[in-house]
């Protein structure tokens, strides 16, 4: 029988690709350490039965077509696929698949590291220390804000965003509000998690987290008015996407003290940051690392391993986003 023939976009942690090729798979691998350009992503797809993609890859349609009718699957390795087409990709009765679950606690920790960040100033802590300013202990030497027992509002209560009630509610005695599409009882009361209204969410609380998938409702979901409306004391944390914050907006808001702070690990235009943002002191930024730990990114490249096998075999994959559409069986 013929390999099937697979276009993985990015190199991801060998165990993973040692697993393409101890499936006799046929993979063409871009060795570059760098995004594709749409025309390189074309050209590694054509003829291809497989596609393994990252969440800086856009597929659309004009990518499908060009794979051509062989594409059986298409697998990213993310949680977060709002970078694939996926009415086209049901159009044509490709499934589509990711890798939820396994960077849960990964990004968790690492929103619980970024309020801590800002909240406590260990940034600008660290370059004041470098740059040798450092000339003893002080009363007044970059206070912060407490975290324990502060208000922390979750917007989106999914996988991820119960992981950070989790550690905020238990860790750190932290008062948990959620708003969500949703109602989580269970969470509700093990945690004594209350649900509101984003409006109220945005007033009450000092620290806000943003854990929503990005699709047409939640793009610029935080924008000029709903910044308005948290306290000046508040700080900002998103590990989501980029796009959900209107960035123009919270780099006045922040310029002009309007909030007390943000930290970022994605970006309205990633890579590139909204002019200032850089040169704010009341900013944390981060690189898009939540789920960079290399416990996770290795699971994440064994999933979407999974999932390609599964998929290139004719069959509805686990982790298949757009099963519901997709009635290959
Ligand atoms: C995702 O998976 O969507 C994260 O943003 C990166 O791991």
């Amino acid at each position: 029988m013929s390999k099937f023939k697979v276009f993985l976009t990015r190199r991801i942690p060998q165990p993973a690709i040692d697993k393409l090729l101890e499936s006799n798979i046929d993979l063409e691998l871009n060795e570059e350490d760098r995004v594709l350009t749409k025309e390189e992503i074309i050209k590694g797809v054509k003829g291809k039965d497989g596609l393994i993609c990252l969440l800086t890859d856009t597929i659309d349609s004009e990518i499908m077509d060009h794979a051509g009718p062989k594409l059986k699957i298409i697998a990213i390795y993310a949680v977060g696929y709002n970078n694939i087409d996926i009415p086209a990709a049901n159009a044509r009765n490709i499934p589509v698949t990711n890798t939820p679950g396994v960077l849960t606690e990964t990004t968790a920790d690492f929103a619980m590291a970024l309020l801590l960040a800002i909240a406590r100033k260990i940034v600008v802590s660290d370059k004041f220390t470098r740059d040798g300013k450092f000339k003893g202990w002080g009363p007044l030497l970059q206070l912060g804000t407490d975290v324990f027992e502060k208000t922390i509002g979750i917007i989106g209560c999914g996988r991820i965003g119960s992981a950070v009630a989790q550690r905020a509610a238990k860790g750190f005695q932290m008062k948990v509000r959620y708003f969500d599409t949703k109602r989580f009882p269970e969470l509700e009361e093990e945690l004594g998690m209350e649900y509101c209204s984003l409006k109220e969410l945005l007033r009450n609380s000092d620290f806000i987290s943003l854990h929503i998938p990005l699709t047409d409702t939640t793009k610029h979901l935080i924008g000029q008015k709903e910044i308005a409306m948290m306290k000046s004391t508040a700080f900002l944390i998103n590990t989501s996407r980029g796009l959900i914050i209107d960035e123009k907006a919270l780099v006045k808001a922040l310029a002009e003290k309007q909030i007390a702070g943000a930290a970022l690990d994605v970006y309205e235009h990633e890579p590139d940051l909204t002019p200032g943002l850089k040169e704010l002191d009341n900013v944390v930024l981060a690189a898009h690392i939540a789920s960079a730990s290399i416990e996770t990114r290795t699971k994440m490249g064994m999933i979407a391993v999974e999932n390609l096998l599964v998929g290139l075999e004719g069959k509805i994959p686990p982790n298949c986003i757009n099963s519901v559409i997709y009635k290959k069986n």
